[in-house]
């Protein structure tokens, strides 16, 4: 009895603790263990993802308006070789097909974008509503559907209406709060009985930073350390705007989840013992997600932003911070509009601190006051920023636990690339990114953290932004110089069915079988690519001046084969 009572206490006592101590992360534990065999949570969600703007293509049809990557695109020297998402993968016309990969795949969701400017093409609500560009996504949702997929869908990924930019100013104004509100309420209307995930904004910190500051992404702007700044703050209000809206007038019917999905590399204290530096990876880290999670889960910016820039602000000479302030009734009227987290990750920085003088050039990341370090060591297998480092993704998804309540959290974004016009469908490299990052999930699952499904990037090679069609993020191939865009499937595609029918990692004998078996399969769909267009090889090395390693060992295996026949005749 007594045994009994203290259990009594000792519940009563944990909960207490549970609710009001906020846990802490801690930066001085580092594990990184080895692999972990076991499987996920029952009802675990599956998927891969997409954006309208690059897959779509079908730019200027059916009535579709202009958005500022069509604006941008069209700009020559702004993208790689000065490709366009025109075309793209010509997913308007093909998203049947794609449907049938999936289902073939057995994913459980399809994470997908809807473009604005098709169905708004003057992006106001009021003007023109383009029932064609309606219809489009009516027929896609409804197919995935029938096929028991479940749609998440992105309102924004990035594809403002360009009327918006010419005429205010895109994220630079505040009214794009309105006129993004309108836009959602009217997707909830239309499709909302059918649609039970939203989310709001993908990776806002790219919008902001690379879209108003830097300048690398539309529209272009290249706002110094103030650009990025505004932009995030009118995009925070827009997404709790949207929220709300979402909250008040059909979440009672639709009973849907609207969530934001936040993009974040970890950082990584370069020396866990010392304290600058393992403030220096916390401040990489605010600086990146907790600018915009802490406001929707905790009401504010972070301090250590507001210090940052304030302090540097006023070393500038300036009477007001360069972070703009929210107001009290703002504060709470943000604080809480989550309903899931979308997490996009892609790989890890070592972090130190280094001080940034001001007066010289001030920018969000001066700001930062510090240095990020790769080391050599890691994997660099695609993009020149993405490195393959496992564990920092069991780090972050651990941070977010700890920083935000541990809230509900739907990885919205993981893959890896490949370097150039490779054409090598026997992916091993992305194989093993999957299993890795995969299996790190599994162990911040079993430390905690609250995921409910995980989706890999990207169903497809698509438009990959300023780099063009330069790096393949897809688990399919796909063929952009055959006007009918065929996609092919790399191994990955075999891997990840695997894991997804065996619902992670079952045990070691066959784990290790995963990777034989599906290079089996991806040696006779690199052979059905290579049979089509070996014009194509010989295009590429005349079209593109500089021959890529790739290019060079097609050439080199056809003199080689050349010999062999000759021999042999
Ligand atoms: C892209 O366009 C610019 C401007 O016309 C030109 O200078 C540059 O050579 C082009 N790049 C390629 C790879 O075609
Ligand atoms: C912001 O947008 C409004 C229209 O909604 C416009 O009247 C105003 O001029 C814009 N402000 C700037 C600075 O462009």
């Amino acid at each position: 009895m007594l045994q009994r009572c203290i259990l009594r206490l000792y519940h009563v006592l944990a909960l207490v603790l549970c609710v009001s101590a906020r846990e802490d992360f801690d930066w001085t534990k580092n594990e990184r263990t080895s692999f972990y065999y076991s499987t996920f949570p029952t009802g675990f969600s599956w998927g891969a993802g997409s954006s309208a703007y690059q897959t779509e293509g079908a730019w200027n049809t059916d009535g579709k308006g202009m958005s500022i990557w069509d604006a941008f695109v069209h700009k020559k020297g702004k993208i790689f070789l000065n490709d366009t998402g025109d075309t793209s993968c010509e997913g308007y016309y093909k998203f049947k097909d794609d449907i049938t990969l999936m289902k073939d795949m057995k994913l459980n969701h399809y994470r997908f974008s809807i473009s604005w400017p098709r169905i708004l093409p003057s992006g106001l609500k009021g003007e023109h509503i383009n029932e064609k560009g309606i219809k489009y996504y009516d027929d896609l949702i409804n197919m995935l559907l029938d096929n028991k997929i479940t749609p998440i869908v992105t309102l924004y990924h990035w594809d403002l209406p360009q009327v918006l930019q010419e005429k205010y100013g895109g994220w630079q104004n505040v009214t794009m709060v309105n006129y993004f509100n309108d836009f959602a309420n009217l997707c909830f209307e239309r499709f909302g009985n059918k649609v039970k995930y939203w989310i709001t904004f993908n990776n806002p910190w790219s919008i902001a930073v690379e879209g108003y500051e830097t300048g690398e992404h539309a529209p272009g702007m290249k706002l110094k350390g103030t650009g990025a700044y505004k932009a995030a703050h009118h995009i925070i209000k827009a997404h709790a705007k949207v929220w709300h809206t979402y909250d008040m007038q059909w979440r009672s019917k639709q009973k849907g989840l609207v969530g934001i999905s936040l993009t974040a590399d970890w950082g990584e204290p370069v020396d866990i013992t010392n304290q600058r530096d393992i403030e220096a990876a916390e401040r990489y880290i605010q600086f990146y997600m907790g600018w915009f999670a802490t406001p929707i889960f905790n009401g504010d910016y972070p301090q250590v932003m507001k210090d940052y820039i304030g302090r540097k602000s006023g070393q500038q000479g300036l009477g007001a911070s360069r972070l703009p302030v929210f107001s009290p009734q703002e504060k709470s009227y943000i604080k809480g509009t989550c309903d899931f987290l979308g997490l996009g990750h892609f790989t890890t920085r070592y972090v130190t601190l280094k001080n940034y003088p001001s007066g010289l050039g001030d920018s969000y990341f001066a700001d930062r006051d510090l240095a990020e370090l790769v080391d050599p060591k890691w994997p660099d297998p695609g993009s020149e920023w993405l490195y393959s480092v496992p564990w920092g993704f069991r780090r972050l998804l651990n941070f977010v636990k700890t920083q935000y309540g541990n809230p509900m959290i739907y990885v919205t974004e993981n893959g890896v690339s490949e370097k150039m016009l490779c054409t090598e469908l026997c992916d091993d490299w992305r194989m093993q990114y999957f299993k890795d990052y995969i299996n790190e999930m599994l162990k911040a699952i079993k430390d905690g953290v609250n995921v409910k499904g995980y989706t890999a990037w990207s169903l497809l090679d698509n438009f990959e932004w300023d780099e063009g069609y330069s790096e393949r993020f897809g688990l399919y191939y796909v063929d952009f110089r055959n006007k009918n865009k065929p996609r092919y499937p790399k191994a990955s595609v075999q891997f990840y069915k695997r894991i997804i029918s065996s619902n992670g990692f079952p045990n070691q004998r066959e784990v290790e079988s995963w990777k034989r078996k599906a290079v089996e399969t991806c040696s006779s769909s690199n052979q059905l690519l290579a049979a089509d267009p070996l014009i194509g090889h010989m295009e590429m090395v005349t079209e593109i001046v500089v021959p890529t390693v790739c290019t060079l060992c097609i050439l080199l295996s056809a003199v080689f084969l050349m010999f062999l026949l000759r021999g042999r005749i």
